[in-house]
């Protein structure tokens, strides 16, 4: 008889399980399922949004294939989206909102369930740093605005214009008409999301962005918002989101997409179940792209987006390649 294995095993509880709907012997139990053991040819394993993932996914892979943690696969992977001054939906370079300021939002989660969140920042490179800093060194899991930048300052960020040549003149041409319209799947980027396990098949994983390109000041998405743009669960796995960020936090969609995978379904299906929930509770998708990426523990990526457009980068031990998510609708 095989041997159960608490890494093998995932209890679910009554009200959380397919099974339960249609066994009702079984509704007031708690239910063990069969995870398919992680093969170690699949381990580590990092996957990202956009094809700014592939240069991500590298800086990752350099921690992940010397045996290092997922989570700091997952800060150094996005640290180099968001240092890259030519990538303008994140961190240094990232266009600016309508009154011509960069402010940037940014989360990461661990396998202990461990978050760290900052939002609305200014001045600060890398935000998924500062993130990890309120993760590790304070109580708290979010901080925004001026209270996280004094904070990036008082752990030694140094001050950055955020604002590029490129990203002002930018923002220049867009004030000639003032038209606030999000732009499906602008320059092939928006937020990175990255989700990694560890040789010991730990997850973790990292979000961060500028947010919606001249949005309202004071604006702040999906992306640092714990369940939203992303969420981690050790035992089952890991979803990040991109695009619309009102859209996200609508269904808590990174969250359900992990509990949509608790529940069996595949990180491919659950994305695509999120995205229809998303497409079910908004009666106009003009110009709404949303994407979901999901890993779960057994090492197994999928994605979906409500229109065509949307990729991701998936690195292992004998690839880095991007792959066309599966899509609603075409543009
Ligand atoms: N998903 C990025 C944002 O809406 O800010």
């Amino acid at each position: 008889m095989k041997m159960k294995s608490r890494r093998n095993f995932l209890k679910l509880t009554a009200l959380g399980t397919a099974a339960v709907i249609t066994n009702p012997i079984i509704a007031s139990t708690q239910q063990e399922v069969e995870l398919t053991p992680i093969k170690s040819s699949t381990k580590p394993i990092v996957i990202s949004t956009w094809n700014h993932g592939m240069e991500a996914n590298e800086a990752s892979w350099k921690i992940l294939s010397k045996g290092g943690t997922a989570l700091d696969a997952v800060e150094a992977g996005v640290r180099i989206t968001e240092s890259d001054p030519n990538n303008t939906s994140v961190g240094l370079g990232g266009l600016p909102d309508r009154d011509g300021i960069v402010t940037l939002d940014a989360c990461i989660m661990d396998e202990n369930n461990q978050c760290g969140a900052v939002a609305f920042l200014q001045d600060i490179e890398n935000p998924i740093s500062v993130a990890r800093k309120v993760m590790e060194e304070t109580q708290h899991v979010m901080l925004v605005g001026e209270g996280a930048r004094q904070f990036a300052f008082e752990k030694g960020f140094k001050k950055t214009n955020l604002l590029t040549k490129k990203s002002k003149e930018q923002w220049e041409i867009w004030k000639e008409k003032s038209k606030y319209q999000p732009i499906i799947n602008s320059e092939n980027h928006d937020t990175i999301g990255l989700l990694a396990i560890d040789e010991k098949g730990n997850l973790s994983g990292a979000c961060t962005t500028s947010g919606m390109a001249y949005k309202i000041h004071g604006r702040v998405g999906d992306s640092p918002i714990i369940g939203a743009g992303l969420f981690v669960d050790n035992e089952v796995g890991a979803a990040c989101a991109t695009g619309v960020g009102e859209a996200v936090i609508r269904i808590a969609g990174s969250a359900i997409v992990v509990e949509l995978m608790r529940n069996g379904m595949t990180p491919n299906e659950a994305c695509k179940e999120a995205v229809s929930r998303i497409i079910k509770k908004h009666k106009d998708l003009t110009n709404l792209q949303v994407g979901f990426i999901a890993l779960n523990k057994n090492g197994e990526s999928g994605a979906y987006s409500v229109f065509n457009g949307f990729n991701y980068a998936i690195r292992t031990k004998s690839k880095n390649k991007m792959i066309d998510s599966k899509y609603y609708r075409d543009r």
